[in-house]
């Protein structure tokens, strides 16, 4: 089983720059093609919110078009840019979560490992949220599997990482209750974030937080925060996570962009 993950990839409407200057779905086409070209071809794709940067249904509309080509399923969650009605009437029918549903959680269950995908947007606020529903429906699928390697996906990043103009955005509400229900889950193998746009590794819980690149614009690295928030065109990646005997969950970093080589080390 190969998971890909990216996150973040803020899709708004052809000729609608972001700050003027950043094509979102032309980063995101980019990435698909990425995706698709890997061998081994991921089984599924797991992208970490922030899917659009308005919220709105034409941005949904485009996101679906342009994950089409997409030769692997893709599961979404939402992120602070995201907006959560106009995701449920986009996506009506997604076979792996209940329209019905008062916030987009679900679980993936994949044989060797799972994922259970959770949904951090507090509406309105570039912050994150876990309310009594959503900590409840985490700690009542971590206590239905107490042994299968289980992965944790969320938009907002649970702690301050250093970066003093996002540490006030990270999730905030429930913070203390999710870090508490992951304490008592060491089957939990990895919590992956997005939200920072940029690839951050903290300790946390007793398991590993993994936070990762944008799919498109990356947050300058300025960690006192003595300049505006601002954005740079680092290098956008992927993450391909999988199970490894001997070590659990792995995950490796592929830069989405053409690169040179591969060249061999003797006989090229
Ligand atoms: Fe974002």
């Amino acid at each position: 089983m190969l998971i890909a993950q990216i996150t973040d990839p803020h899709i708004r409407l052809p000729g609608d720059r972001l700050a003027g200057r950043i094509d979102t779905p032309g980063f995101l086409d980019r990435a698909v093609a990425r995706l698709n070209a890997l061998r081994p071809r991921p089984d599924l794709l797991l992208i970490t919110g922030d899917l659009v940067d308005g919220g709105a249904p034409a941005e949904y509309a485009l996101l679906a078009e342009r994950l089409a080509p997409l030769a692997m399923p893709s599961f979404l969650a939402l992120g602070n840019h995201d907006g959560r009605e106009a995701f449920r009437q986009s996506f009506p029918d997604l076979g792996y979560w209940d329209a019905g549903q008062p916030f987009v959680q679900y679980a993936l269950e994949l044989g060797e490992c799972r994922v259970l995908v959770l949904d951090t947007l507090d509406q309105g606020k570039p912050s994150g949220a876990l309310c009594r529903v959503r900590l409840d429906w985490l700690s009542a699928e971590l206590a239905k599997d107490r042994s299968t390697p289980t992965v944790v996906a969320m938009h907002h990043p649970p702690v301050p990482v250093g970066l003093a103009r996002m540490d006030p955005f990270r999730l905030i509400d429930g913070a203390e209750r999710f870090k508490e229900l992951i304490l008592g889950a060491p089957n939990v193998e990895r919590v992956l974030a997005g939200h920072l746009h940029r690839p951050v590794t903290v300790r946390f819980a007793g398991t590993v937080l993994d936070v990762m690149s944008g799919a498109a614009h990356q947050i300058h690295l300025d960690m006192p925060g003595e300049q505006p928030l601002s954005f740079v065109f680092e290098p956008p990646a992927i993450q391909l996570h999988t199970m490894v005997a001997g070590a659990g969950l792995v995950s490796h970093r592929v830069v989405v962009d053409p690169f040179d080589g591969p060249y061999p080390f003797r006989g090229g």
